[in-house]
C-alpha cells in the first residue's frame, strides 16, 4: 500500500511522528534506498523561519545521507556547465548543472518538498529537480530565481516560481567559502545561529547560510498580494574557495508544467 505509506510518512515528517516511531536510531538513517520495495519515509526534519517578508525557511535534516550519496551517484558523469536563460554560457554562473531522472528516491524528495508547501501543491507544478556543482571559484552571481520576463512566465509555461527550496547535497570536508548570501535580507544577530547562517561575514553584507550536507533553504519567490517578485529574495551562490559543493534546487510554478514546458527547461537548464 504505497500511496498510504507515503502519506502517512509525509504527515509523520511534519509532525516527527512516523519518523520517529519507526527510526528510534537519532542519525535519520533509515530503509536502505537500495531495497525494491521502494518505501519513501521521511526524515524528521527540523524547521525554522528566518524571515517572514519574504518566507524564508531553515530546514535541517531535509535529506538524509543516503538520499544526498543517491543523488550524487545517479548524476556523477551528467554535469555540464550551466547556461542562463538564452540559452547561452555565462559569466553569471560558472558551476555545472544538470536535471536528475526521477526515480523511487527522487519521488520521495518531491513528494516531501510537496507536502512541505501545503495541500494545494500539485505534482505538476515541480520542475525535475536539478543539481549545481561548483568547484573552487566557481559561483553564481546574485539573482532571483523568479522570472520577470513575461515570456518564461506564462501559465501555459506553469507561471512564475513561486518557491524555492536549495538543499546541500554534498559538501567535501576541505571545502571553504560556497555559502548562500542573501545580500537584502538581514542576518539574526544571536550567536545560536552561527552553525547554519556565516556570522564571520560583515552585517551589511546581508545572510549568508553555510552549506550543510543534508540541510536545505526554503524561500518563497512571489508577493502573495500580487503575484509579482519579490527582489529581497535575491541571492547569489558565493564562490567556493577550497572543496567542492553540490546544491539540488527545487521550484515549485504556480501552475502545472506541460510536458513540452518540461521539455524546454531541459533545452535551458537554468531558465
Ligand atoms: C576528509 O575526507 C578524506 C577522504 O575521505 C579523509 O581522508 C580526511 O581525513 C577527511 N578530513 C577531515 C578533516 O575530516
Amino acid at each position: 500500500m504505497r500511496p498510504n505509506t507515503s502519506l502517512l510518512s509525509s504527515i509523520g515528517a511534519l509532525v516527527g511522528l512516523v519518523a520517529s516511531s519507526e527510526q528510534p536510531d537519532s542519525s535519520g538513517l533509515q530503509v536502505p534506498l537500495s531495497s525494491s520495495d521502494e518505501i519513501c519515509v521521511h526524515p524528521s526534519y527540523q524547521v525554522q523561519i528566518i524571515s517572514s517578508s519574504p518566507l524564508v525557511m531553515y530546514i535541517k535534516d531535509f535529506l538524509t545521507a543516503q538520499e544526498c550519496a543517491h543523488l550524487r551517484a545517479i548524476s556523477i558523469n551528467s554535469f555540464r556547465h550551466s547556461v542562463v536563460a538564452d540559452g547561452k554560457r555565462s559569466a553569471q554562473r560558472t558551476s555545472q548543472s544538470t536535471y536528475v531522472e526521477s526515480d523511487h528516491v527522487v519521488r520521495c524528495i518531491e513528494e516531501r518538498a510537496l507536502a512541505f508547501q501545503g495541500h494545494d501543491v500539485q505534482p505538476s507544478q515541480l520542475e525535475p529537480l536539478q543539481l549545481v556543482k561548483y568547484a573552487p571559484g566557481e559561483h553564481y552571481h546574485f539573482h532571483a530565481d523568479w522570472f520577470s520576463d513575461p515570456a518564461y512566465k506564462l501559465a501555459v509555461n506553469g507561471g512564475n516560481r513561486v518557491s524555492s527550496f536549495f538543499a546541500y547535497i554534498y559538501v567535501r570536508n576541505d571545502t571553504t567559502g560556497g555559502g548562500t548570501n542573501f545580500p537584502l535580507l538581514s542576518p539574526p544577530v544571536s550567536d545560536r545561529w552561527c552553525d547554519v547562517v556565516d556570522c564571520d561575514e560583515p552585517y551589511n553584507r546581508g545572510l549568508t547560510f553555510r552549506p550543510v550536507e543534508g540541510n536545505a533553504v526554503y524561500w518563497e519567490n512571489l508577493h502573495p498580494e500580487d503575484g509579482s517578485g519579490n527582489q529581497k529574495t535575491l541571492h547569489a551562490g558565493l564562490p567556493v574557495t577550497a572543496g567542492e559543493k553540490i546544491g539540488m534546487n527545487i521550484w515549485t510554478r504556480q501552475a502545472p508544467l506541460s510536458d513540452e514546458a518540461v521539455a524546454g527547461l531541459h533545452d535551458y537548464p537554468d531558465l
